[in-house]
C-alpha cells in the first residue's frame, strides 16, 4: 500500500500547466453548478494544473442546512462541472476530494492530467452545464424511459453513489412525508426568514438566490406539487397522483460524512448533466431531507440502504424556466 506521504507528493506535483484562460472555463463551469437556495457557497483559486475548489462559509444558510450538508453538495456539484470542463479542454482530469485534513474547507482540486482528446460525448456534457436549470414547475411527461434512467443510474454509480428509484406506493407514502416537511419548515419562523432573504423579488442585477420568476407560482423553493393550495388540501389537490405518475430519483451514500455529501454533489450534477444532454429536467424534492426524523423515514421506504442524500422529481418540461443568476468569476477567485 502507498504511505500517505508519497501519495501527497504524488498530488502535490503539478500534472500538465493550464493557460490563465484555461483555468477560468474551469471555473466558469464551476459557477453555473446547481446550489442550496443559489447561495454558490464556494471559493476557487487558480493552481498551476487546474482548480482548487473551497467552501466558503460566510455564504451558508445555517438555519435549513445546520451541518453543512447541502453546503458540500452543491460545492460537489461545482468540482463536478470543473472536471467535465477540464475533460472537453482535452486533459484526463484528476480530482482529489477533501485532499488536506489540516485544510477542511478546501474541498477539492480538479487538476490536467495526460492530454486526451475530448470525444464529441464529453464535449456534450460540457455543453448542457449552461442549459440546466432546475425546473419547479408541471411537467409534460413523468415517465422517464428506461433506457434513460439506466444512463442516469450509471453518472450516479460512476462517482460513487447509488440511484434508488422508488416504486409507486412508495412515491405515494412520499408525498406524505414532502407535505409534513415543507408545513414544518413554513411554521419555522427562522426558516421562514432565512428563505425569504434568498428569494428576489424584482431585483434584475441581483447575482445570487432565486429570482422569484424561478419559482413558478409557489413564493418559497418548492415543486410545484407542494404549492400552498396543496398543503391547505390535501384531498383536492392530485399532488399524490401526480406525484405517483412520477419519475422520483434519491442519490444515497454508503455512509454520511463529509466525504459522502461531496460525492453526493458529483453524483447529483452528473445525474443532472445528463439528463439536461437527455431532454430531461428536474426539481429537487429535499425538505424532508432537511429534517432528521423524516430523513430517517424516507431512507427506510426507499429500501433501508445507505443514506438518501438527494431527492428529485424527473421529467420533461412543458414550459421553459428562466435562468437564475450567478456571482462574476473575479468574485469568485478573490
Ligand atoms: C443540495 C441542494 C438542495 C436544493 N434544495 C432545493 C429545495 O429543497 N427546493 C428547491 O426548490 N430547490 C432546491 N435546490 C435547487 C436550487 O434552488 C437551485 O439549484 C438554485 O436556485 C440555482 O438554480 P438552477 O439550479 O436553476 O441553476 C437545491 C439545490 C441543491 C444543490
Amino acid at each position: 500500500m502507498t504511505a500517505p506521504t508519497d501519495r501527497w507528493s504524488e498530488l502535490d506535483r503539478p500534472q500538465r500547466r493550464l493557460t490563465e484562460g484555461e483555468v477560468r472555463r474551469l471555473g466558469e463551469a464551476a459557477r453555473w453548478a446547481p446550489s442550496i437556495h443559489n447561495s454558490q457557497p464556494w471559493h476557487l483559486r487558480r493552481l498551476p494544473d487546474g482548480l482548487a475548489v473551497e467552501e466558503d462559509p460566510a455564504r451558508a444558510v445555517p438555519v435549513i442546512d445546520p451541518d453543512g450538508r447541502d453546503r458540500a453538495i452543491s460545492c460537489g456539484a461545482a468540482v463536478l462541472n470543473a472536471r467535465v470542463a477540464l475533460r472537453a479542454l482535452g486533459y484526463d482530469p484528476v480530482v482529489d476530494l477533501l485532499p488536506d485534513h489540516r485544510d477542511p474547507r478546501l474541498l477539492a482540486q480538479v487538476r490536467a492530467g495526460v492530454p486526451q482528446p475530448a470525444t464529441p460525448r464529453d464535449v456534450a456534457l460540457a455543453e448542457a452545464i449552461r442549459r440546466r436549470h432546475t425546473h419547479r414547475r408541471v411537467y409534460r411527461s413523468h415517465a422517464v424511459a428506461e433506457e434513460d434512467l439506466l444512463e442516469l443510474r450509471g453518472a450516479v454509480l460512476a462517482e460513487g453513489a447509488r440511484l434508488a428509484i422508488p416504486g409507486s406506493g412508495a412515491r405515494r407514502r412520499l408525498v406524505t412525508l414532502l407535505r409534513q416537511a415543507v408545513r414544518d419548515q413554513a411554521a419555522h419562523a427562522a426558516l421562514r426568514r432565512e428563505v425569504a432573504a434568498w428569494v428576489r423579488r424584482g431585483t434584475a442585477d441581483a447575482t445570487d438566490g432565486i429570482p422569484l420568476e424561478s419559482l413558478g407560482a409557489s413564493a418559497v423553493p418548492v415543486d410545484h406539487l407542494l404549492e400552498q393550495h396543496s398543503l391547505d388540501d390535501p384531498e383536492q389537490d392530485g399532488a399524490e397522483e401526480e406525484l405517483a405518475r412520477s419519475t422520483v430519483l434519491a442519490i444515497c451514500t454508503e455512509s454520511d460524512t463529509r466525504h459522502d455529501w461531496v460525492v453526493a454533489g458529483l453524483a447529483l450534477e452528473h445525474l443532472l448533466l445528463i439528463a439536461t444532454e437527455r431532454g430531461l429536467v428536474a426539481s429537487f424534492a429535499d425538505q424532508p431531507l432537511q429534517n432528521p426524523s423524516l430523513r430517517a423515514e424516507v431512507g427506510e421506504l426507499l429500501g433501508g440502504w445507505g443514506y438518501p442524500q438527494v431527492l428529485l422529481r424527473v421529467g420533461r418540461a412543458l414550459v421553459e424556466t428562466p435562468p437564475t443568476p450567478r456571482r462574476p468569476l473575479t468574485d469568485l477567485f478573490n
